[in-house]
């Protein structure tokens, strides 16, 4: 199974277009710019599953060439299907940029189809510019079966209904059926619970969210008033951190993605960059290829 990171920052990107703090400043001055949260798996290397659907899909395409279509054909995409872990803005956004095939396969939980079609109906949209089959989890599809791994929540984005949040974010666990191998892929971690360490115990590669160093940086770093928790993430330091979880876990491959421009772990000499490595755990950036 091979696994690309497309994008690999949280919403936003880094650099924010309208963000002047130390870690943007440098990403714009050495031009290193990572795109939002995005990654594309397959397990033959023709037909590819999009997992999330960033608003910088079409240069994430761009920069990886097996997305896009083979000659002879002079229109087409190996992309069999789109996944979705939630009904974030940066994760569904690219569905509108993809509205020139013809067909379009659609996975995601019952609960992130109504948001998209209900509160923030951009599903009946591009339906009027092309079929959107939407199937929901488990599933399988180019040799790999798609099953969802479940997170309470109280996270949803502000244009959802409050009242029941149940699926409106999870995990997704990923197995190629030739060869077996596991990844699980969780770009939104609200909670740890004991059922999802279950879950993904004897994976091959964990890819989880980094959105945050701790609970307080958006409000030290003067950005916003809410903790990361509050924001629906995990953060990874501290004592209740998810850094203190993957230490724990048994899967040998464990790497961090939807990393937030405020998060000092993007500072290649940072301490907190140190201590996650030290823990055999990687960061994620654009363009990472992991090989299962
Ligand atoms: C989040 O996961 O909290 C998002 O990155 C928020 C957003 O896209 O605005
Ligand atoms: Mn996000
Ligand atoms: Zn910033």
């Amino acid at each position: 199974m091979h696994i690309r990171i497309l994008g690999s920052a949280a919403g936003g990107g880094v650099p924010q277009w309208n963000c002047n703090c130390a870690n943007c400043r440098r990403a714009r001055h050495t031009r290193s710019f990572l795109t939002q949260s995005s990654a594309a798996v397959s397990a033959d290397g023709k037909q590819w599953l999009l997992l999330n659907a960033s608003p910088d899909l079409l240069y994430q395409f761009a920069s990886f060439p097996p997305l896009s279509p083979a000659a002879p054909k002079l229109r087409g995409s190996s992309v069999a299907a789109i996944v979705l872990t939630d009904g974030e803005m940066d994760h569904v956004l690219g569905l509108l940029s993809l509205r020139e095939q013809k067909k379009l396969r659609l996975i995601c939980t019952r609960a992130v189809k109504r948001l998209l079609t209900n509160e923030f109906p951009l599903l009946p949209t591009l339906g009027k510019y092309c079929r959107v089959r939407c199937d929901t989890f488990p599933v399988q599809i180019a040799g790999v079966s798609i099953s969802k791994l479940e997170l309470p929540t109280e996270k949803a984005p502000p244009y959802s209904a409050p009242a029941n949040r149940r699926g409106v974010v999870i995990g997704l666990r990923l197995e190629s059926i030739r060869s077996k191998r596991v990844c699980a892929y969780l770009p939104g971690l609200p909670a740890i619970t004991k059922d999802l360490s279950e879950r993904v115990r004897g994976s091959d590669c964990l890819i989880v969210d980094g959105t945050f160093w701790s609970e307080d940086e958006m409000i030290s770093s003067g950005l916003s008033s809410r903790t990361a928790r509050k924001m629906g993430h995990v953060p990874i330091g501290g004592s209740r951190g998810s850094l203190e979880w993957l230490r724990t876990l048994d899967v040998p491959r464990k790497i961090y993605t939807h990393i937030n421009n405020s998060n000092p772990i993007l500072r290649k000499t940072s301490r907190e960059r140190r201590l996650v490595e030290q823990q055999g755990i990687a960061i994620s950036h654009d363009g990472m290829d992991i090989r299962l």
